[in-house]
């Protein structure tokens, strides 16, 4: 079984965002996990398309994974298709047409990927799998890092894994993973990590990187 980890820039240090990513890329993360929040879907504000551009332009192979919890969704899908995105995830209450909006994504040249909050039903996702290479689930609901991983979520991680069947998608989880919860996430299914305080407030986050990748794949 094939592991993703990609560290959250959410909780880096943003005086030294270059030397962060490095640091991580250097230690084999993925990909670099960049949460674009709004201050509307929720309460919090971060980064913009520039910052996506100015990390593009700086290592032209870093793969950017940006996770939109914004609303509406479309014109920030074009902007961050254009800043160099590999990947891009919405969650499907942030935007009215979400099929328009997935295949707006691989218009693009992305990958597609569909978040679903911890209150968030899976009922919709057989009607626009064919749209995703990742599914998300998340373990705390989104807004802020640092938060506790839910583990009542597991049952439906496992649940996704179901409905993914044989497709090549990926099931990603984002909140709380740390060397703590990592091995019970990968347990229920998850074989994609977002880990953004766990990394970057660990002392070594290069280190952390590759224990976090150990530990998922002894599960
Ligand atoms: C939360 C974000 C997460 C966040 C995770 O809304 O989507 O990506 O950075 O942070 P940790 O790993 O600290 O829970
Ligand atoms: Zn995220």
């Amino acid at each position: 079984m094939n592991y993703l980890i990609l560290p959250s820039l959410l909780s880096a240090d943003v005086t030294r965002l270059g030397d962060e990513v490095d640091a991580v890329l250097k230690a084999g993360a993925d990909y670099i996990h960049f949460d674009v929040m709004d201050n509307h879907y929720v309460p919090n504000l971060t980064f913009g398309p520039l910052f996506c551009d100015a990390l593009v332009k700086r290592d032209p192979n870093i793969l950017i994974d940006v996770h939109l919890m914004v609303q509406p969704v479309d014109a920030l899908i074009e902007a961050f298709a254009k800043a160099g995105a590999k990947r891009i995830s919405i969650h499907p209450d942030a935007t009215i047409h979400l099929d328009r909006s997935l295949q707006l994504i691989r218009d693009l040249g992305c990958e597609a990927g569909l978040v679903f909050n911890p209150a968030t039903s899976l009922e919709l996702l057989p009607w626009c799998i064919h749209h995703l290479s990742f599914v998300l689930v998340m373990t705390v609901n989104p807004g802020f890092g640092g938060q506790k991983f839910m583990t009542e979520m597991m049952s439906k991680v496992s649940r996704t894994r179901a409905l993914i069947g044989s497709r090549p998608i990926w099931l990603q989880v984002d909140g709380g993973i740390s060397t703590e919860t990592i091995e019970i996430a990968a347990d229920a299914g998850a074989d994609t990590f977002v880990a953004g305080s766990a990394v970057f407030k660990a002392q070594d986050p290069a280190a952390m990187v590759t224990s976090l990748r150990e530990l998922a794949s002894k599960s």
